[in-house]
């Protein structure tokens, strides 16, 4: 086993406050989320918002140490990690689709801060009500020993998934492993976002999407602020070690996107190759591939793999919404002074055959 670096690296504190959210916050949070025993905190001067838990083991995430083979993908919930996880894994492991439908996706390219992230009380009701959930992202074993501590043990080479924004990671990362970043037009995250809480809950989901979306543009569900997170990798875009990528890049033109990934990773792959790469990846045997899409409900009716559109969201969105959309995206923007391009109008939904 590889000895914990938690004994060996000098402990950094924080360097960051966390704070509970006041009372009417988590009041509004209260009605999208259920099963969270503590009170939800935000982290740090921009305020990202993760349920109590976080606390206890914010240190140990930061402390984490990194290693030069890792592999990271770091995304806002819901923009496309999942894709890009098994597309990244694939082009590392010399596109071994017969390993990768033998074991799920959780195990190979776990995600770090998920013990932190379990409702307390919900976890028994919803494995309770839900078929497969004791498995899905590895939840079974995250209640029984931390993420992270999972992942500082695991030998390398590591591909490790986070929704964390980079401030709350270890300092060392961009400049010691390979992280990519997936963006997504915030409105159609929110519309996924609410699907899968709605998915998770099931009938104990007291909000509807109206509710959500508030919650959502006010910046109060766990990961929040959007802006705040997607614009910390933006800005460092350039970097050596970042890739930057968009998920309606990946609808538009997959091919492009795995050859572009490759060459980030230093792999080559015929076109044959790559066209074999995208057919896996393709939203209709991604539906169907038990190890990255394992909680369908018993109908089959709602999947974490979900829709697969870019502009989705206008069929959730009414016309007050469409305006608080357009205002929120643009205040932020303009705030940090950011160029981001998540929100251009997209037009009609497009899906990726
Ligand atoms: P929708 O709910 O809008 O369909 P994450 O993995 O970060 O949770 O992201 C989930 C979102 O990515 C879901 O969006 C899901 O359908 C979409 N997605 C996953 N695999 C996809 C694929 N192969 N093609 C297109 N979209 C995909």
């Amino acid at each position: 086993m590889v000895p914990s670096p938690l004994a060996m690296a000098p402990w950094l504190e924080l360097p960051y406050d966390i704070q509970n959210v006041t009372p009417e916050e988590e009041k509004v949070i209260r009605k999208c989320l259920i099963g969270y025993t503590k009170t939800f905190v935000k982290c740090g001067k921009k305020g990202y918002v993760m349920p109590g838990a976080f606390r206890k083991h914010a240190e140990a995430i930061y402390n984490l140490r990194v290693r030069p083979d890792d592999i990271w993908v770091i995304t806002f919930p819901r923009s496309g990690t999942t894709w890009t996880q098994e597309m990244v894994w694939l082009i590392e492991n010399d596109l071994d689709f017969k390993a990768a439908k033998k074991q799920p996706l959780y195990e190979r390219f776990p995600m770090l801060e998920i013990t932190s992230q379990i409702p307390e009380i919900a976890f028994e009701l919803i494995k309770a009500n839900f078929m497969n959930l004791g498995y899905f992202q590895g939840l079974n074993h995250a209640v029984k020993v931390p993420s992270w501590k999972t992942i500082d043990e695991a030998p390398s080479p590591r591909f490790i998934k986070t929704h964390l924004p980079l401030s709350l990671l270890p300092p060392s990362l961009l400049n010691t492993a390979k992280v990519i970043y997936v963006a997504r037009d915030p409105r159609d995250v929110a519309v996924s976002y609410y699907y899968l809480h709605k998915m998770v809950s099931k009938t104990l989901m007291r909000s509807t999407f109206t509710h959500f979306w508030d919650a959502f543009r006010r910046d109060l569900l766990p990961m929040t602020p959007i802006i705040e997170h997607t614009n910390e990798a933006w800005e460092l875009r350039h970097k050596e070690n970042m890739h930057f990528l968009f998920y309606e890049d990946m609808i538009k033109d997959l091919p492009k996107v795995i050859r572009e990934v490759s060459k980030f990773l230093d792999r080559e792959y015929s076109e044959d190759q790559v066209t074999q790469l995208a057919d896996h990846l393709s939203f209709k045997s991604f539906q169907k591939n038990k190890t990255v899409n394992n909680s369908a409900n018993e109908n089959g009716e709602i999947q974490f793999i979900r829709k697969g559109e870019a502009g989705g969201w206008r069929a959730h969105f009414d016309a007050k919404m469409v305006v608080q959309a357009e205002e929120f995206l643009s205040t932020k923007l303009k705030e940090f002074n950011s160029t981001i391009p998540i929100h251009q109008d997209s037009g009609p939904p497009q899906s990726h055959s």
